[in-house]
């Protein structure tokens, strides 16, 4: 069984220690940047020796897992390679979805592997995170060499993996923002709209959900362009004209932003085969 050191043991760190300790793993190093912190982590992680070094943190572990916010993770690998951090062997790692494996090119030239693993998941807390992490998808990218280990740090986290190309990393990103950040934009949107009625903010979300995840459910049951539905869906061009002119009346600012998506909507009912090639041209038309 590998041995593992977890540098930076924040939410994703301590949570991914805690399953892979479970697993049978041994965890050795347990970093953060005070002593208390990485303390607290080791107890959660119910094993490792807590430090706030990360040279001696990762010296002697198999895997070795920067789990820093992004803006470290270049950083503490260059200060774990200039201290001889790496065995040989070794595998460097870390987490993050916006950056490369080829951050981690400093363990690369101290003789180490160099993988990035990202769960496509939102982790709040580590007790969240020992939750939600079984399930998730994950992808991998880095040295080819390594990405046997990925495959089995993946399957002991109980994930599915995706491989994709380092050089594609910041489009994948832009996938899981628009998936999840966007979503909230979208749905923030709405909430405008339900305020501009004279809806209380807390109120308008408690409105929306059951319809979010009526609609969430379908994408997951039907797939997309299935779960559209509305009069997009239906090539209803009145009702969306109504749409325009209300907002146009109520929230003129917001106009481009319900166009934008629209003209998007047009595309999905299209490839849905509901909405008819003549509507969506209409459609087109008042959205443009
Ligand atoms: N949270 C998510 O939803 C999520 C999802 C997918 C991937 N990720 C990725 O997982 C990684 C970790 O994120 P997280 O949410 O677990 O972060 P986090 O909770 O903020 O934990 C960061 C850890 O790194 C330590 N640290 C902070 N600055 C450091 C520095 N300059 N040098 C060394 N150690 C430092 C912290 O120590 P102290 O505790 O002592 O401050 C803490 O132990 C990131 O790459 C992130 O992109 C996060």
């Amino acid at each position: 069984m590998k041995s593992v050191s977890i540098i930076g043991a924040g939410v994703v760190g301590q949570a991914v220690g805690r399953i892979l300790r479970e697993k049978g793993y041994e965890i050795k190093g347990v970093v953060a940047r005070s002593i208390a912190k990485a303390e607290v982590a080791a107890a959660f992680i119910g094993a490792g020796e807590p430090g706030i070094d990360p040279v001696g943190g990762a010296s002697g572990a198999d895997w070795i897992l920067i789990t820093t916010p992004d803006k470290a993770i270049k950083e503490t690998c260059g200060r774990i390679a200039r201290g001889n951090g790496f065995g040989k062997g070794s595998l460097a790692i870390h987490m993050s979805g916006a950056l490369g494996s080829n951050v981690l090119d400093s363990a690369r030239k101290a003789g180490a592997r160099a993988l990035s693993i990202h769960p496509i998941q939102s982790l709040a807390s580590s007790e969240q995170a020992v939750k939600n992490l079984p399930g998730s998808y994950f992808s991998v990218e880095g040295d080819a060499e390594a990405i046997a280990d990925g495959r089995e740090i993946v399957e002991a986290l109980g994930g599915l993996l995706v491989m994709i190309p380092g050089e594609k990393k910041a489009l994948y990103h832009a996938g899981a923002a628009v998936a999840s950040n966007y979503l909230v934009a979208a749905l923030d949107f709405a909430v405008m709209i339900y305020e501009a009625l004279g809806m209380r903010r807390d109120e308008a979300v408690k409105a929306i959900m059951p319809l979010v995840r009526g609609t969430v459910n379908n994408v997951e049951r039907v797939g997309v362009p299935d779960a559209l539905t509305g009069p997009i869906a239906r090539g209803d061009v009145e009702t969306v004209a109504g749409h325009i002119e209300a907002l146009e009346k109520y929230l003129p600012d917001m106009l481009p932003l319900y166009k934008a998506l629209g003209r998007h909507t047009v595309k999905v009912g299209l490839a849905k085969g509901s909405l008819k090639k003549e509507d969506a041209g209409r459609l087109i038309e008042i959205l443009d």
